[in-house]
């Protein structure tokens, strides 16, 4: 085992000057014998009080190497305690050095984990953390062998050979499994196909543990079938790039950049929620710091409690019992209740947090197969109106008293000159202003659809961006909708009073954003469903910092905690069944 004690010494020693290539031993070697020492205050711990002022700086802290880069800068450190229920995650900064503040690390033993792509860890063995002394324990990694099983969604977009508009094609790939299948797969053009349309019968709640049957596709006998031109197309496309004409790729495998500057100022947190299979595809944090999440697959809505890793766990009743199972969309109305999208359940669906009780309201398509779906809804502004919209297969406006659903009707009061054009407009997310106005994002194209929530009149607004996939948002306290350009590769930014755009790109390709949200702080923040980044746009500089989640993630809802300083940013991981936590340091 090749960590080392360092009694309680401050400032912690580093080996600041270990040279490139040196083994761990001569690694440990010179730890003792180096200095520069770095003063304390460039470490990232908290400001701590007279009494703990005896405390180490670090609980665990030490370099990241490996013989082909030296020492490496963004390699993400992810410890979980021995009976813990989640895991802390630093990243090393330009010298190599990583550090787990005192505070987040409670004595035990642990094990260790690294993501730096292309590379694996030399498995340190169980590092016992103390607490009343700094623990050192440098990391060697070494070069994967398997390179293609690390790669990100993202990554293999980029290594592909195609046209965008070809690869595009993939981004319908990514919301129940990695592109790992698909990418794996030795399909050829015909089987491709009929494997294509196969997909099109899971609901979006499935996985390939637990695969749950669309309500239209029930009966159907999908291997008999003649599948779509559209799956044709895609897949002479996909069985170009797969292993379908031998044991290795035809492309070369590219990575993305690790994690650098002020991307690895940061500590994450993921916590493992009470089922394995849970898929908490929205998360949203309460007044209190609280994470409440809905489950995309199963009838569950939970609370995680972020001070120690607890959740509690409301089971929500079926309303079609036959019908899949889960939830999209998750929101507070004013007075801090939650309504959820209940998807194919056909209902939206209230939860009274005084009475922990549940109570539904039932689309007018209630029982008609695919077309009850109800994915998102909108209760923030229910009080000016006692209304919210919902958006699904159709979009509504539902008076929550009369039980009335109004359909939104995209050419009403739409120009003659645009109306057809405004026909085919649908809305994925749906956001609401100050006045309960409706803002609807086409994720099929570019639009940003404004209904009147008076006269439901229509007015349709396009993204600078063309085809820029507007995706989910939220409007802020100032009428400013912040939006995630899923194809577009941009935050965007529409000002509901000026009707002007701002965007702004994504610095990492095939991010592909799902999500925006604006903190307390003045930052904008999204999340790639295909790369595992999460970008903090500081909205008066356009300076856009990358953060890298420790694990494989399909990051959907975003959002923050303003409680904390600054504010942090929570995200839902259908892959692993967890919640994840991240901090910036400054
Ligand atoms: C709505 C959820 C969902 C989406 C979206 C989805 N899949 Fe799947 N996929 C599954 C499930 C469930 C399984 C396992 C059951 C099965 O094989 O049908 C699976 C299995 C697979 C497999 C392994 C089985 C085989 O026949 O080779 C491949 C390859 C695959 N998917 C490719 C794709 C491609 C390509 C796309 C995009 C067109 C896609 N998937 C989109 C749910 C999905």
């Amino acid at each position: 085992m090749i960590y080392k004690k360092i009694h309680t010494i401050l400032p912690v020693i580093l080996t600041g000057l270990l040279l490139a290539g040196c083994s761990q031993e001569q690694a440990s070697e010179t730890q003792t014998s180096t200095t520069p020492a770095v003063s304390q205050s460039e470490l990232p711990i908290l400001d701590t009080g007279p009494v703990e002022s005896m405390m180490p700086a670090a609980a665990l802290t030490g370099v990241v190497s490996s013989s082909a880069e030296g020492l490496m800068e963004g390699v993400l450190v992810t410890v979980r305690r021995d009976g813990a229920t989640f895991t802390v995650t630093v990243v090393s900064d330009d010298q190599g050095l990583y550090s787990f503040p005192v505070d987040r690390l409670e004595p035990g033993g642990y094990t260790v984990n690294t993501r730096a792509v292309g590379y694996d860890l030399v498995d340190p063995g169980k590092v016992i953390v103390t607490g009343t002394e700094t623990v050192q324990l440098d990391l060697e990694l070494t070069e994967t062998s398997d390179l293609a099983s690390q790669l990100s969604n993202g990554e293999w977009l980029l290594s592909m050979n195609g046209s965008v508009e070809e690869k595009q094609q993939f981004l319908n790939c990514v919301s129940c499994h990695t592109l790992q299948l698909p990418m794996r797969s030795r399909h050829n053009s015909e089987m491709f196909a009929r494997t294509i349309n196969r997909m099109s019968t899971w609901s979006q709640g499935s996985t390939p543990m637990r695969p749950q049957l669309r309500p239209d596709s029930v009966g159907r006998n999908v291997m008999q079938e003649d599948p779509p031109a559209r799956a044709k197309r895609f897949a002479e496309f996909a069985s170009t790039v797969n292993l379908s004409q031998g044991d290795n790729w035809n492309f070369e495998l590219k990575t993305l950049p690790r994690p650098s500057g002020k991307g690895t100022r940061v500590i994450m947190t993921e916590y493992d929620l009470p089922r394995p299979e849970a898929l908490p595809h929205d998360a949203i944090v309460d007044e209190d710091g609280m994470v409440w999440y809905g489950d995309f697959g199963s009838q569950f809505l939970g609370r995680l409690d972020p001070a120690d890793g607890s959740a509690v766990e409301y089971e929500i009743p079926m309303t079609q019992p036959e019908s899949p199972g889960g939830s999209l969309d998750i929101n507070f109305d004013p007075d801090g209740n939650i309504f959820l999208g209940m998807m194919y359940q056909g209902v939206i669906m209230k939860f009274d947090r005084n009475n922990e009780t549940f109570e539904h309201w039932k689309s007018p398509l209630f029982d008609a197969g695919d077309d009850s779906r109800t994915a998102m809804v909108t209760p923030r502004m229910v009080n000016v109106d006692g209304k919210v919209w919902t958006g699904g297969v159709e979009e509504y406006q539902v008076d929550l008293n009369t039980g009335e659903w109004i359909a939104i009707d995209y050419t009403k009061g739409v120009p003659e000159n645009y109306r057809e054009a405004a026909s085919r407009i649908g809305s994925y997310g749906v956001a609401v202003d100050s006045m309960n106005n409706f803002y609807g994002l086409q994720l099929g194209g570019d639009h940003v659809t404004r209904v009147d929530a008076k006269t439901l009149d229509v007015k349709p607004f396009r993204t600078p961006t063309p085809n820029s996939g507007p995706r989910r948002g939220r409007i802020d306290d100032q009428d400013r909708l912040w939006f995630a350009e899923y194809r577009g590769n941009r935050i965007g930014m529409f000002n509901t009073k000026t009707e002007q755009f701002t965007e702004w790109e994504v610095p990492v390709p095939w991010t592909n954003p799902y999500d925006a949200v604006l903190d307390d702080s003045g930052h904008a923040w999204t999340g790639g469903m295909t790369n595992d980044y999460v970008g903090r746009l500081n909205t008066d500089t356009s300076e856009m910092t990358m953060y890298l989640l420790p694990g494989t993630t399909n990051i959907r809802r975003v959002d923050v905690d303003n409680t904390t300083s600054p504010p942090s940013f929570w995200v839902g991981d259908n892959l692993e069944g967890t919640l994840i936590r991240v901090e910036p340091l400054d």
